[in-house]
């Protein structure tokens, strides 16, 4: 996605607000007021929902209206949905079917911490989790297939590559990437995403260009991660990577992430409803937060996403610590933290 211009004379920028289940509304009402006093009225919110309750009432968990809402913004910020653990008529997790209705391809996890600076870009639409699976021999074997074409890889490596660029400027470092796959056994789909990342990435020869098997990479990522700077991988492979990267950079309170297509940006935080604190008023708003400064990126505003970045830093090391972290501060002490350091 090319982040479009925000200057101070244009209008505000439209994004959607979607709260939906458990500790998704208090945390992404926490990021919204954090945002609003650091970019003012730059940003119009439009509130949207889906998730569960949503389903309850109305017998969608992803309404058309909320769809209609999303094509009218340029990105969105969502907390988290609950989804039942049995199978339930009619439901179907709305978070999956946006990725695929907004083609949002890359799921953006950074990892930062200290000297650790990575960031996991997962190819978000096939792989694994393309929906192939059936049984055979009368359900005795259950088969899923595994997709990787060349169209997706090429545009996900691409976007891995911006990424590289775009962060090399940033930090006034070299651009690096790290292709992560397991071609040695998987010859025929690993092998395509290899030769699909190395032919893109041969156009850009100012990235240090690296591969990893997806083995050893989980190894080294644990043992050495401020070696790593942007991480490319086929669907399964960022998943596994971006939560095992999560835990170690704080964990589930603290960590955001954002699925983006070419005109379409929703930010999240990595953790689901936690509905065993929810309404408690002490769930962790720093991982929305997160969340809601990589939407900032994408949507042109860098400047204010870099500031809100430092600001989540000092959280992450500085009291107040939430109960998840060890203390006994609530959202709206992070949240008062947070304005005030604004
Ligand atoms: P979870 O992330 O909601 O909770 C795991 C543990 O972390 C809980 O003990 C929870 O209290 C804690 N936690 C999570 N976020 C926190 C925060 N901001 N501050 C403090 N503590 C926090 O994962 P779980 O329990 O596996 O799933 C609960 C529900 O969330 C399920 O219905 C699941 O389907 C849904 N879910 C939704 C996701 C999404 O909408 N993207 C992602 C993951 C789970
Ligand atoms: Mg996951």
């Amino acid at each position: 996605m090319t982040p479009t211009s925000a200057d101070s004379a244009a209008a505000p920028v439209r994004l959607a607000r979607i709260g939906g289940d458990g500790v998704g509304p208090e945390v992404v009402d926490a990021a919204v007021r954090v945002v609003n006093a650091l970019c003012g009225d730059r940003i119009e919110w439009i509130e949207a929902e889906m998730g569960w309750r949503t389903f309850e009432r109305t017998g969608r968990a992803l309404p058309e209206a909320t769809v209609e809402i999303l094509e009218g913004c340029a990105g969105a910020l969502f907390g988290a949905v609950s989804s039942p653990s049995h199978a339930v008529d009619g439901y179907h997790s709305p978070i999956v079917e946006l990725r695929r209705r907004l083609d949002l391809y890359a799921n953006v996890r950074p990892l930062k911490s200290g000297a650790i600076d990575a960031v996991v870009v997962r190819e978000n639409t096939e792989g694994l989790y393309a929906g192939r699976e059936r049984w055979e021999r009368e359900a005795e074997v259950a088969i899923a297939e595994r997709v990787i074409s060349r169209r997706a890889t090429e545009r996900i490596v691409r976007f891995a590559c911006g990424l590289a660029l775009s962060r090399a400027v940033q930090r006034r470092s070299p651009a690096r990437l790290t292709v992560v796959h397991k071609a040695n056994v998987l010859r025929l789909s690993d092998g395509l995403f290899r030769e699909t990342a190395l032919d893109v990435v041969a156009g850009f020869p100012e990235i240090e260009v690296e591969e990893q098997l997806v083995d050893s990479m989980v190894y080294r990522l644990i043992l050495e991660p401020e070696r790593y700077d942007v991480i490319v991988a086929p669907n399964l492979y960022g998943d596994i990577l971006s939560d095992a990267g999560a835990a170690l950079v704080g964990g589930l309170g603290v960590v955001g992430s954002a699925n983006c297509g070419e005109r379409f940006c929703l930010a999240e935080p990595v953790h689901g409803s936690a509905p065993d604190i929810a309404g408690q008023g002490i769930a962790n708003p720093v991982a929305a937060v997160s969340a809601a400064a990589l939407l900032l990126e994408r949507v042109g505003f860098a400047d204010h996403a870099a500031q809100l970045d430092e600001l989540v830093a000092t959280c992450r090391k500085n009291v107040p610590r939430t109960p998840d972290r060890g203390g006994d501060a609530t959202t709206e002490d992070v949240v008062a933290h947070l304005l005030a350091a604004i």
